[in-house]
Parts: structure tokens; sequence; C-alpha cells
């Protein structure tokens, strides 16, 4: 029999596209549309509070997003810094608990930095947890799962009969988290761009064409009531 409907999604995960698009319509820098996403984090965090979601996790970098231009990427990365910087406080305030997955030490070191001091300040928070993916591709992911477990394997910890799903996951960077009930991708892109590919196996996709940057809490709202009519079957009748 299908789960009964759950009406809010206990994690929802969002790729935030189009923050280019949105500088480009307003004849600005690419890097101005970066700025504007940052801020607009605010009010999907505290809809996501207020809804009572568990979990946000935000694809913030793609691993592939290295290859962009070095000074759109250092200009990222510099606003990355300085989000966490600046947003602690208000994690604080909110009761938000910051996780991070991605290949983190791939950041530069005053981002790593910032990141593990934001997260270790906001660890004792039970409210939302807020996790950002940073340098974040699923392939990668899969591979330093395999890794994982091909060493547990030769320690002699577990034995190769033992790897199902379940033991599979509990090798993903996302090891603490249940798997997205909603996926939100922002900007009308219709694919997944290597992200959570093991984990999205049976989550909900909403895509709106509204671009990240303009992307506000009615519109959280409107993706997680959209959520709540949805059927999911899981295979089964
Ligand atoms: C998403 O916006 C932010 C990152 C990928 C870092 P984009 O920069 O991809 O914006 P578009 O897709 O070019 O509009
Ligand atoms: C996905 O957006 C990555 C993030 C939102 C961080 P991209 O803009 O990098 O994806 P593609 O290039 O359109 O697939
Ligand atoms: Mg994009």
């Amino acid at each position: 029999m299908a789960a009964a409907p759950k009406t809010i999604p206990r994690h929802i995960a969002i790729i935030m596209d189009g923050n280019g698009r949105w500088a480009a319509n307003h004849g600005l820098p690419r890097i101005k549309g970066h700025e504007k996403g940052a801020d607009a984090v605010r009010a999907c965090v505290e809809a996501c509070g207020e809804l009572k979601v568990e979990y946000l996790t935000l694809y913030a970098f793609s691993a592939e997003n290295w290859q962009r231009p070095k000074t759109e990427v250092f200009a990222l990365m510099r606003l990355l810094e300085k989000f966490l910087k600046e947003k602690t406080a208000e994690l604080l305030e909110k009761n938000v608990r910051l996780q991070a997955i991605g290949r983190l030490t791939d950041l530069p070191l005053n981002c790593q930095r910032q990141l593990h001091e934001s997260i270790e300040r906001t660890a004792g928070n039970d409210g939302l947890t807020l996790v950002l993916a940073l340098s974040y591709g699923a392939r990668l992911e899969i591979i330093d799962a395999i890794q994982s477990l091909l060493r547990e394997i030769e320690a002699g910890h577990i034995d190769k009969a033992m790897i199902n799903p379940d033991l599979f996951s509990k090798h993903l960077y996302t090891r603490y988290y249940p798997d997205p009930d909603l996926l939100i991708r922002t900007s009308g892109e219709l694919r997944l761009s290597n992200f959570l590919l093991w984990q999205l196996s049976y989550t909900e996709i909403y895509v709106t064409p509204k671009l990240w940057p303009e992307f506000g809490k009615e519109d959280l709202r409107a993706a997680v009531a959209d959520f709540a009519q949805r059927q999911r079957r899981y295979g089964v009748v």
C-alpha cells in the first residue's frame, strides 16, 4: 500500500539556479546575481522554520562550478565566507543548525575555517538543519562512498556480502539525513546537474521558472502546497 500523504516535507533540497540570468536581465555583472541569490536564502530558511521542515539542503556550489572563470569562482568563495561570517548570528537566533556536504577540503582555507566555525557554533541548535552543498558532485560522492566501503572491507570491519542500499547510504556525505522528500529547481531547467543522484530516487520534483534571486517565502510555500497534492507510490500499488 502506498504511504499516506505527508503534507509537510521533512527534507527539502533546492538547486538554486538562475543568479547569472537574473543579473543579465538587470544589466548587471554575474556576481551581483550571486549576491542577490545569497540574500534570497534567508526567506527560505525562515519559511522552512515556520513550516517545521526538518532539513533544507541547498546546492550552493557544484564540483563542476570550479570550471567557471577564475574571477567568478573567486567572487563566489568570497561571498561564501562573507555569508557565513554575517549570517551565523542569525542562524543561532533562529535555532538553525548548519551543516555542509561535498569535497569541503577543495574550498579555500579561509572558507573552510569560517565554515567549520559556523558549523561548531550552531551545533547545539535543534530547529531546522541547513545543509550547504559545497564543491558537491553526486558522482564524486558515490565514488567516495565506494572507497570508504572498500577501506572497511580491507580493515575487516565488514564483509562485501553485507553491502546493500542501507549500508551504502551510510557511506554517503548525507548519512545523517533522511532522503529529500521535495526537490525544487529554480530557473526552469529540467535536469539534476549532478545533485544527490542516489538520494533523489523517490523525491518529488518541483521546477519553477522563477530565478533564484526572486524566489521568496511565497514561492517556497507554493512548492510545499504542490507537494501536499502529490501521491507518492514508491513503485507499489
Ligand atoms: C546558480 O546560478 C549559482 C551557482 C551555480 C553558483 P548560476 O550562476 O548558475 O546562474 P545561471 O544559470 O547562469 O543563470
Ligand atoms: C547547478 O547549477 C549548481 C548549483 C546551483 C550550485 P548549474 O548552473 O551549475 O547547472 P547547469 O550548468 O545548468 O547544469
Ligand atoms: Mg546555472
